[in-house]
């Protein structure tokens, strides 16, 4: 008889994010044995499904390489188990809990319950779990995606109900760029080395700029993205994310409440977002464009309104009033149907002073989230040969040429096996996310309440004009040089 065993549940396991990420991550965590021994995996949904359902459904999203792999996710497939129910319903969940005590013998059952399913069903679900699902033995977790509300008082009013009936350390609330190796990499880079701290405030930093840009637009989401819009989707959470690693103070230790007090006391240090520090866009069709796509504009999508005043594109200026970052501008900038697809942390220093060399092109220190991951360090160097000029080139820390093929975890599998291990650092806390709200909820209500209106901006373009505008006046330069990994391969 086995001492301990854990079982994780997937409510909404018939949906999109369950099919394109969750099941996905569960299968590499297994393939690469992260799970612990004898994990079994739960579908629960309303539709009914068969097995033969369930292995259509997902096997053709589970990587694999060579025969191993394909023994291996067949027994994957054949382990996976599904019921059906409602969200709604004390009966169904009565029965969920029968199913799971019936799937294992252990002395101990932990129990994960990974709510991938949309908000309208959240507090439902919950209450429904908190009342019939609890582990007798062992622990009860549970993992849940955003949206966490659409505001700062709709998701006060959610984290009440979730906090009656879960503790704090029992919900793991996800924002998947804090699972990716780069993100999670901005502790190591900032408190492991001693070169980078001494600089990393005001005297030194002119800028810091975040950027997040997708080439594509909202790709069958329109019904979600019309109501939430790019600041709910990912500037409130995965970007402000990834500001708070970058600016907070060293904390105590690593620990999950460690990390997180400091990034909360960032965050308070960020007054709400005002109008004139930011440029909103939304995209239309280029007539030009290439593929079809491109073509249309945000309107024409399926279940946008056409008068839909949703932004699609975002840069806006943060300040951070504290001793260290007090007049350095932190810009993040984000949008769907651009140039390029991308996301990246830039910290610009200052010009040196008294320059010698008339080339005051700024040190620039980018740490590139994807794709390619990589650290670079723009420096200047004394141009090689005879010329005694300098010219820009960079250190270099590409991935790809430095750990070769060494294989990266995505951001959801890393995430699911740190929340069965019970560590909570790459979670996002309940008071963290309530300074998130306080932020942009002004705005959030002027964009809503049609007080703000996009600019437009072609499909494929940089957005609007206006957002480079606002990023100069905010002492970010652009200089004329070019990246491109791996020189010497
Ligand atoms: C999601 C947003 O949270 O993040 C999407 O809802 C966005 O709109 C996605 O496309 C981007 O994630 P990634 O990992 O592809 O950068």
């Amino acid at each position: 008889k086995l001492q301990e065993q854990l079982i994780i549940t997937v409510l909404g396991a018939s949906g999109d994010l369950a099919k394109k990420l969750v099941y996905p991550a569960l299968w590499d965590a297994y393939r690469f044995d992260s799970l612990p021994e004898d994990t079994r995996i739960l579908g629960y949904a309303r539709s009914k499904l068969s097995h033969e359902d369930l292995v259509e459904r997902f096997k053709p999203q589970l990587k694999v390489n060579g025969d191993d792999d394909e023994k291996k996710r067949d027994s994957f497939l054949e382990s996976l188990d599904y019921i059906h129910g409602q969200y709604d319903e004390a009966k169904s969940f009565k029965k969920l809990n029968e199913h799971i005590e019936s799937m294992s013998q252990a002395k101990t059952v932990n129990r994960m319950f990974y709510i991938a399913l949309p908000p309208s069903v959240y507090k439902d679900v919950t209450e429904q779990l908190s009342n019939h699902c609890q582990a007798k033995s062992g622990f009860t977790r549970v993992v849940v995606e955003k949206p966490f509300g659409k505001d700062l008082e709709s998701y006060q009013d959610l984290n009440a109900h979730m906090s009656n009936l879960f503790a704090e350390d029992q919900i793991y609330r996800i924002d998947h760029y804090l699972g990716k190796e780069m993100v999670q990499n901005l502790l190591a880079l900032r408190f492991a080395n001693r070169v980078f701290e001494p600089s990393w405030n005001r005297h030194h930093v002119a800028c810091v700029m975040l950027t997040m840009k997708e080439d594509f637009g909202t790709q069958g989401r329109g019904g979600y993205f019309d109501e939430f819009g790019i600041i709910r989707d990912v500037m409130q959470n995965h970007l402000l994310q990834m500001l708070t690693l970058c600016a907070m103070e060293k904390p105590v230790s690593t620990g999950p409440d460690d990390i997180r007090d400091e990034k909360t006391k960032v965050l308070r240090c960020i007054k709400p977002l005002k109008i004139e520090d930011t440029v909103l866009g939304q995209f239309v069709g280029n007539p030009e464009g290439e593929s079809e796509e491109s073509r249309k504009g945000y309107t024409d999508e399926e279940d946008v309104p056409n008068d839909s005043n949703t932004p699609t594109f975002a840069t806006a200026v943060f300040h951070i009033e504290n001793d260290r970052w007090e007049g350095v501008p932190f810009i993040i900038r984000c949008g769907k149907a651009l140039n390029e697809k991308k996301a990246e942390l830039r910290v610009q220093f200052r010009s040196v002073p008294a320059d010698i060399f008339g080339n005051s092109t700024r040190n620039e220190l980018v740490l590139r989230v994807q794709p390619d991951e990589a650290i670079y360090l723009k420096v200047l160097v004394k141009e090689p040969g005879a010329s005694s000029e300098v010219a820009q080139t960079d250190l270099d820390l590409s991935y790809k040429c430095r750990f070769g093929e060494q294989r990266i975890p995505s951001a959801y599998e890393r995430l699911i096996v740190s929340a069965i291990k019970g560590n909570s650092a790459n979670f996002v806390r309940s008071d963290e996310l309530e300074q998130a709200w306080r932020i942009f909820t002004p705005i959030l209500h002027d964009i809503d309440a049609g007080k703000v209106k996009p600019k437009t901006y072609k499909f494929g373009s940089r957005g609007p004009s206006e957002a480079d505008d606002l990023v100069k006046k905010h002492n970010f330069s652009y200089a004329a040089y070019e990246w491109s990994q791996c020189h010497d391969q």
